[in-house]
């Protein structure tokens, strides 16, 4: 498989951020909406947070290096066969996941530095808190995370289902291809 995407495929370094960041993404949404409803005498109450909040900043390094690489690099066309309505939607669609991703990622960075402490990642590094603390920017950034992580996950399932529908009802290549799969009909 090529490393690079070209106007027909999807290179292994945008296949693999494409899926390893679903992965990270759906998993942080889950174990964010969980951790919430933890009590303060439950064991994971403070392991899950760091985790959640570590995991959070990696997958804000890779959302960087995933936008420098589109940036960079040709994306394949939309399959033929879809209205222009529908080819527009579907640009919208991945347009407003880049920005959902980007909102998620700061206002969690602004909620976890509210204090004025960084973010301890696996106890290899430290993310500083760049701003002075406020608890009131950190109660507004807590609000846009939780509202950002419901709009986030419902668009990743009408996303997902677009994909199947590309898949089983139209038949074209738009989700082998984003599996690395080559199909002899193109
Ligand atoms: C957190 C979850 C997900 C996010 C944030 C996400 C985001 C994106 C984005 C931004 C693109 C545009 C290409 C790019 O810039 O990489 C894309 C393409 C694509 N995604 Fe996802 N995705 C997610 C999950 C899924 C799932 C679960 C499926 C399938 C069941 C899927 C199927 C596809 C396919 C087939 C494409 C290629 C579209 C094309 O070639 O035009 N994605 N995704």
């Amino acid at each position: 498989m090529q490393t690079f995407n070209t106007r027909q495929d999807w290179g292994w370094v945008s296949i693999l951020l494409h899926w390893v960041m679903a992965i990270l993404l759906i998993g942080l949404y889950f174990v964010g909406d969980y951790m919430v409803g933890l009590s303060y005498y439950d064991r994971l109450y403070h392991t899950l947070p760091a985790l959640h909040k570590a995991i959070g900043v990696l997958t804000g390094f890779l959302l960087l290096f995933r936008l420098l690489w589109l940036l960079v690099q040709p994306q394949p066309g939309q399959p033929p066969g879809g209205t222009p309505l529908l080819n527009r939607l579907a640009t919208l669609g991945h347009v407003a996941l880049y920005a959902l991703m980007f909102i998620m990622i700061i206002s969690g960075y602004l909620i976890s530095t509210a204090k004025g402490k960084g973010i301890d990642i696996f106890g290899l590094f430290e993310l500083p808190a760049l701003l002075a603390s406020d608890a009131g920017r950190g109660e507004l950034a807590g609000k846009i995370h939780a509202w950002a992580g419901t709009a986030f996950i419902l668009l990743v399932g009408l996303h997902a289902l677009a994909a199947l529908a590309h898949h089983f009802f139209w038949k074209d290549n738009t989700l082998t291809r984003m599996l690395g799969i080559k199909t002899i009909k193109e």
